[in-house]
Parts: C-alpha cells; structure tokens; sequence
C-alpha cells in the first residue's frame, strides 16, 4: 500500500512528535525532513559550501543526535532558503514518500512542493509564545542559562525567514488540516491528526 501523510507546520509546534505518534499508531515509516537541512547546516558551520553540502549528502546516515542546537537550526534555516540546496534534497524525500507500507514526511513544504498529491495533508502550528516556551524547556533541560526572550526572538526570526523566502516558503497547502497545539496536550493533538488520517484511509 501507497499512503502519504504529509506534516508541515512551524517550529516547535509538535509536528515531530505529532509525526512518530502516528507513523507508530498506523505502522508507516517516518522521515523528519528538517534533519536532511540541518545536516547541511552543520556541515556549513563545519566551513563547507551549502549546496555542495547538499549535493553530496548521504540522507540514509545522519546522526540527528548532534544536530538539534539553535545554532545548527539557524544554519539550516539560512541553507534552505537556497533553491539548489533545496532541489539536491527532493529526489530522496520523494523515494521515501513513495515506499510500500505508508510513509509520513515531516518538514515545511512537503504538503506544498515535495508530495503534493499526499494522501493526507496536516498542517500543525501553535502561537509563537507557546512554541517558544516549549522550546525554551526543552533547551533548559540541557543547558543551564537559557534566555526565554532570546529563545522567542530566535522562533520568530526563523518563522520569518522560513515563511518569506522565495524558494519553497512555510505555508499550508489548500487542503491542509490545520491542528493548533497551542492549547493541546500532545494526546489530543496526536488524535487529531489520528482522526484527520483514519478519514482517509
Ligand atoms: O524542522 P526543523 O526545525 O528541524 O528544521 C530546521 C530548518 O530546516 C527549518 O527552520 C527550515 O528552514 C528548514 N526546513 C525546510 N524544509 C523542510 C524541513 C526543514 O526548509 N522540509
């Protein structure tokens, strides 16, 4: 069976974890597209050219475990917005989305550009106080003096870049569900986006 389930949304809204609920719940395999950007990322503050990183780019071994800093964040927001580094990466999301078993692909334009025909598409969003306050909490937990001011200007300069550029921008596609978590557990957002896909199953 074919089935794509297409998320898009924001940082720090819960698409992740709103995406590995639901790839375990229904058995589909699960692609967190924001990990191909901030490996590119990493490899730029490593002094590399972005769309060479891109281009050569090996998406089946990357270690997400040191990828996920505001720092890698924000060189990978500043690398997406390049259109070649942008086209290296749509030929693997694309296999993946098309594998037998179902699939669901978390990222910015995927509902938009990489699977538009997706079999379900979710948008999940919350206000930037709220994400930025979930973010702010998961970055204390790991290191000692986090700034919340800093940690929302930081959320809102990334919204901004993402949704203004040129090539690929955040928004949600016509026939997005939109979830917002902003005042959701995690359980009744997983179930939203539960019942969004049983509906089209
Ligand atoms: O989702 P995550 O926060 O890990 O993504 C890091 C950055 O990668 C985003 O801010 C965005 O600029 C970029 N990205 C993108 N398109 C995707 C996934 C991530 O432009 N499909």
């Amino acid at each position: 069976m074919q089935f794509t389930v297409a998320i898009d949304g924001p940082a720090a809204a819960g698409k992740g974890t709103v995406s590995k609920a639901v790839a375990t719940h229904f058995g589909f395999a699960y692609l967190d597209t924001g990990l191909l950007y901030r490996a590119v990322g990493a490899r730029v503050l490593d002094g590399a050219d972005a769309i060479e990183a891109a281009q050569s780019l090996n998406a089946k071994e990357i270690d997400g475990s040191q990828l996920r800093t505001a720092e890698v964040a924000e060189a990978a927001s500043k690398a997406a917005a390049m259109p070649e580094v942008r086209a290296a990466l749509v030929e693997f999301q694309r296999g993946f989305a098309k594998r037998q078993g179902g699939a669901v692909l978390d990222g910015r334009d995927i509902g938009t550009v990489i699977c538009p025909d997706a079999s379900v598409k979710l948008f999940v969003t919350a206000s930037a106080e709220v994400r930025a306050k979930r973010r702010f909490l998961e970055l204390s937990e790991k290191e000692s003096s986090v700034d919340f001011e800093q940690v929302l200007a930081d959320v809102k300069a990334r919204d901004e870049r993402d949704a203004s550029r040129d090539a690929a921008p955040l928004v949600a596609a016509d026939d997005a569900v939109v979830i917002d978590t902003s005042e959701l557990t995690i359980k009744e957002a997983v179930s939203a986006a539960v019942s969004a896909i049983e509906a089209k199953l």
